[in-house]
């Protein structure tokens, strides 16, 4: 009448439990976002994003030196731009304010320096790509991206990441890259990127709103789980490196199944949206500091390798070098 099997057994103590912890953080699986400004002067909170920046190039600067210095070792990259026009052409220019902060990064720095690709940032409708009859075009937006790719590839990048949800992205810019011999230059995929309310940060940081309508053409609709899976799957076939899921919170259904799926090293994005929730909740009181450390390893667990957060910086300072 007793229970044979006791599950209690496991968690005695912190050193019976430590034998049986399945998943845990490491350090050099975080990704941290650096927002870079070229209209800027200084460094300016992000008000949304308490304790996140945009940096001027030679704060930037400081800021990378000091996020190696307290152990990180990867940093995914957005640029401010000062000009936008209807093709976003300042997100090709090889003085462009990404293409100078990759080349900062790499002679300062031994990080890992990887560039978000896109141009909402750059545009002046604030679409991911160029417009037409009210529409993105796809394919002369590939051709745009493959411009950008190239210029990040110049400048030193270590992993191109394009997120703008066009078809074909990663065959177009895998196909520049090699063609201009950068066939070690690594693309992570944000494949599954859905059109998301988590975004309204980020978009407010990187003034990349879009003018009219919304990105329901090109991202992802968040009640279908089969079409992302073949998403990810197509870009796995046009030479992605690395697969994403995007938000993390509200999709970790989305990463556990991928996980199962192909043999494929996974990120997750944990947005702008996540953070502020979290952030403010803990700064208010109302939650403790240790959800972090929960929500982090829930990425972790769900089959994630690798997880872009704005918590990466103050997570691996508290956790010491790795
Ligand atoms: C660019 C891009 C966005 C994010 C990453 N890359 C914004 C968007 O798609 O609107 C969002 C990141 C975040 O919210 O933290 N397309």
């Amino acid at each position: 009448m007793y229970p044979i099997i006791r599950m209690r057994r496991y968690r005695k103590d912190s050193n019976i439990r430590s034998l049986f912890k399945e998943s845990e953080i490491r350090p050099e699986k975080l990704i941290m976002p650096v927002f870079v400004d070229e209209t800027e002067k200084d460094k300016k909170e992000i008000p949304s994003m308490p304790d996140i920046y945009r940096y001027s190039l030679s704060a930037y600067e400081n800021y990378i030196k000091y996020l190696e210095e307290i152990g990180v070792k990867s940093i995914i990259l957005f640029g401010i731009p000062a000009h936008k026009d209807e093709t976003g052409s300042s997100s090709y220019d090889s003085n462009g304010i990404i293409q100078k902060a990759i080349r900062t990064a790499k002679q300062n720095t031994d990080l890992n320096v990887i560039a978000d690709l896109c141009l909402c940032e750059y545009t002046s409708t604030g679409h991911c790509g160029i417009i037409e009859n009210g529409y993105v075009n796809n394919d002369k937006t590939l051709e745009i991206y493959q411009k950008e790719a190239l210029s990040y590839a110049d400048a030193g990048v270590d992993i191109i990441a394009p997120s703008g949800m066009m078809d074909g992205q990663v065959k177009a810019i895998r196909e520049v890259l090699d063609k201009n011999g950068y066939t070690d230059k690594l693309i992570m995929a944000y494949s599954s990127k859905f059109a998301s309310g988590f975004y309204g940060p980020f978009r407010d940081a990187a003034e990349s709103a879009p003018q009219f309508g919304d990105r329901k053409s090109y991202q992802m609709d968040y009640h279908n789980g089969d079409e992302a899976l073949r998403e990810i799957e197509l870009d796995i076939k046009e030479g992605a490196d690395i697969v994403m899921v995007k938000p993390a919170l509200a999709y970790l259904d989305i990463i556990s199944r991928a996980k199962r799926l192909f043999n494929m090293p996974m990120a997750t994005y944990s947005v702008s949206g996540e953070y502020t929730m979290i952030k403010n909740a803990v700064k208010s009181g109302y939650l403790g500091e240790n959800i972090v450390d929960e929500v982090l390893t829930a990425f972790f667990r769900a089959g994630s390798d690798l997880v872009i957060s704005y918590f990466a910086e103050d997570y691996i300072k508290s956790h010491g070098k790795h």
